[in-house]
């Protein structure tokens, strides 16, 4: 059986985090972005899921920024040939407890509102809808639905 390992990112993922992005997300953050997230932002944490016997290959990666008690999860994705093996949900997982251990209090997320796939892991994980923001994001005008989880409903929650 596969054993996983979920670690920090290094600047040396950046450049296969990259070409992930550019496989599954239509607006692609670049590496530059990525660098400038991992030297330069202080509240940006990014955790890479790897297979314990090839940690050098990201297989999924997601990012947060802590603002306050608050988890803002800026990006979460699993490399397409490794999607519906549920490596998204064991990443999510980890940094739910990483919040949880670095006492934030709420977590919370934008999705698109056809991502439906995304919105079954948030909701399986126990986040909640808190509304729209309509046409948030740039190329399509899709509407993005916020959702929330707070750390004091987590113990209800399906793990
Ligand atoms: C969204 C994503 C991170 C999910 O990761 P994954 O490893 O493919 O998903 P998992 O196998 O861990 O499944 C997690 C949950 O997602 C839902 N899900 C997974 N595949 C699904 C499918 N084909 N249809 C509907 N729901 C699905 C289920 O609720 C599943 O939980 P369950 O298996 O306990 O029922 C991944 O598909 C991905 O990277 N997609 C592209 C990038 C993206 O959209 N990121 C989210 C941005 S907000």
């Amino acid at each position: 059986m596969t054993s996983y390992e979920i670690r920090s990112m290094t600047q040396s993922d950046i450049p296969q985090i990259a070409r992930i992005e550019k496989m599954v997300f239509p607006s692609p953050w670049s590496e530059a972005a990525f660098r400038s997230e991992l030297n330069d932002n202080a509240m940006a944490v990014y955790l890479i899921l790897a297979d314990e016997a090839k940690p050098e290959e990201v297989l999924a990666y997601g990012g947060l920024w802590k603002i306050f008690d608050e988890g803002h999860i800026t990006n979460i994705a699993v490399t397409p040939k490794s999607q519906g093996k549920k490596l998204g949900k064991m990443l999510l997982h980890a940094m739910i407890q990483w919040a949880w251990s670095n006492d934030l209090s709420h977590m919370t997320l934008e999705v698109r509102v056809n991502n439906h796939v995304a919105i079954n892991m948030y909701k399986k994980a126990g986040f909640v809808e808190a509304g729209i923001r309509p046409g948030y994001y740039s190329e399509g005008k899709e509407d993005a639905i916020i959702m929330w989880l707070h750390r004091e409903k987590r113990e209800d929650q399906e793990t």
